[in-house]
């Protein structure tokens, strides 16, 4: 058979791309082709402003916070855009695909229809701050503590969990090409974490963020998620501290924070925290950090709905009661699934990004749906027209406009239009009127409800006809 040149190099073209090896860092060839979900791209830095600096006599800008955007390529189908937060430690760049080069959050969540914000929080990676003074860098992690805490705790056994840790793509160790792609996307960060914006799926220290917003501006926030939340109350069990003897450094004077937040009765320091350890400490759970009672509130904390996600076999599976039972003494609700009693199992401190991160993804997923209804939603809002900065809350906050119209069920995923879909007819005998009307369904009021169907009157053209035959 004949073949042009064309079709011989498409076939060979094809035959290398089919036995191309497209795991981790060698997916960066050209013959691998992306696991991303389709979507726009588009990036913003938001805030800043010119600071001079006497020694360059010219000004430098400072402050921006670096936001991507992502839309999906059919269209946008959630009424709530998602913001995925994280510090420090992987930049917003660990939304997407994963170190072993697998589809990330990111993708999962733009393939329901969701548009995405990744950020870099101010003065972590591609964010920027300028206050050498006040933000001495130091760094992200090291090989030791990303080994020991995050991708292989299981060889130095700390805490009896850690013998379950099976999810880590690779060994985990320094020398696997996995770990080392990871490792190579930690970036230095400043030692003050205590500024945020935005809304919410957050991870490890991101998970500061998000309770600063809560305090500051609780209507604006849907649900607060964070994956193994990383600001333990009052001090760091992280790295070396996740062996009991080893020491439990003190962090976040005010609980769950740096910076001072809206406690009830009001106080004028963290110092006015009256504070007691409660529990023994053993490696399989840890002792925490509570108000001594009466506790002091945390009234708009309280108000945000806010979910932990805790892995079976990560050091935080030792300690993240912490946090919980600190919310609840503050007078929150939160939730906590511990992905063990769901049945996944096997997840480190990483867990979006193990190898069953998708199945985590579709759980998260299942408690937005049912906490933030409607996050499927016909709106008459139409996403994200700008994002503004809310002076009164010091928080970037996403504007909607009333545009309006994919309507996504939770229940069924089938796809409806807001726009007028049915033209449906009354024909009064009595007074000889013939009316028009549109009809279009609205969401259901809750997940499990029905969607209910609205009808407008058109206005009356008259017509004069007459049957022209009759149809079976
Ligand atoms: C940052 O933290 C250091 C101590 O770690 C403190 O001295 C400094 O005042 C902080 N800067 C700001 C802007 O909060
Ligand atoms: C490890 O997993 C097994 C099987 O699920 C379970 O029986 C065991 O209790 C777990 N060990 C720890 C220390 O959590
Ligand atoms: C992990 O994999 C790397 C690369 O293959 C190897 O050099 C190293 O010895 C392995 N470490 C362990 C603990 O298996
Ligand atoms: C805060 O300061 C005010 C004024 O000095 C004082 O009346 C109040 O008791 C202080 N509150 C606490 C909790 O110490
Ligand atoms: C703590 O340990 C002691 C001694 O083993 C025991 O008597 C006590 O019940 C434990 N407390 C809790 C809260 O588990
Ligand atoms: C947008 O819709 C809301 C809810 O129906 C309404 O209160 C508001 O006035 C509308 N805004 C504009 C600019 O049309």
């Amino acid at each position: 058979m004949r073949r042009s040149i064309g079709e011989l190099l498409a076939l060979a073209f094809a035959a290398v791309a089919a036995s191309a090896d497209c795991t981790g860092i060698k997916a960066i060839s050209p013959k691998c082709s992306s696991k991303e979900a389709a979507f726009r791209r588009d990036y913003f830095y938001i805030g800043g402003e010119y600071v001079y600096e006497a020694s360059f006599k010219s000004s430098i800008v400072s402050d921006q916070m670096y936001v991507e955007k992502l839309t999906p390529s059919n269209g946008v189908g959630q009424l709530y855009p998602l913001v995925l937060i994280t510090v420090g430690v992987p930049l917003g760049a660990g939304w997407f695909n994963t170190p072993d080069n697998r589809k990330g959050w990111a993708s999962y969540f733009v393939e329901k229809g969701s548009q995405v914000y990744i950020l870099d929080i101010i003065a972590v990676g591609r964010s920027s701050q300028e206050d050498i003074a006040g933000y001495p860098m130091k760094i992200a992690s090291t090989d030791t503590v990303t080994q020991n805490d995050y991708t292989a705790p299981q060889i130095i056994d700390p805490y009896p969990q850690s013998q379950n840790h099976t999810q880590w793509p690779g060994n985990g160790t320094r020398g696997d090409s996995i770990f080392d792609s990871f490792m190579f996307s930690m970036i230095s960060l400043t030692s003050n974490a205590t500024r945020g914006p935005s809304f919410l799926i957050s991870h490890s220290a991101g998970a500061t963020y998000p309770i600063l917003m809560s305090d500051q501006c609780p209507s604006l926030i849907k649900g607060n998620i964070n994956l193994e939340p990383g600001n333990t109350p009052f001090q760091n069990l992280g790295g070396s501290s996740t062996v009991p003897a080893v020491g439990r450094p003190s962090a976040r004077p005010s609980g769950l924070t740096t910076t001072a937040i809206g406690y009830v009765p009001a106080i004028n320091s963290s110092a006015d925290l009256n504070t007691v350890t409660v529990g023994n400490d053993t490696a399989t759970l840890r002792s925490c950090i509570m108000q001594v009672g009466p506790a002091r509130k945390l009234p708009n904390i309280a108000k945000v709905p806010y979910v932990a996600f805790t892995g079976s076999a990560s050091p935080h599976i030792t300690y993240d009661q912490c946090t919980i039972n600190y919310l609840i003494q503050a007078g929150g609700k939160p939730d906590w699934i511990k992905l063990g009693d769901i049945g996944i199992f096997g997840n480190g401190h990483f867990l979006y990004l193990e190898k069953n991160n998708l199945d985590i993804a579709a759980v998260v997923e299942k408690w937005i749906v049912k906490h933030a209804w409607p996050w499927f939603g016909m709106s008459r809002y139409h996403h994200v027209l700008e994002i503004r900065r809310d002076s009164a809350c010091s928080v970037y906050t996403v504007a909607y406009s009333n545009q309006s119209v994919l309507f996504r069920s939770a229940r069924t995923d089938t796809v409806m239009t807001a726009k007028a879909s049915t033209i449906a007819s009354t024909y009064n005998s009595g007074a000889g009127t013939l009316r028009m009307y549109t009809m279009h369904p609205t969401q259901p009021a809750e997940p499990t409800g029905r969607p209910e169907y609205y009808m407008n009157q058109l206005r009356a053209f008259a017509t004069t006809d007459q049957v022209i035959g009759s149809t079976i």
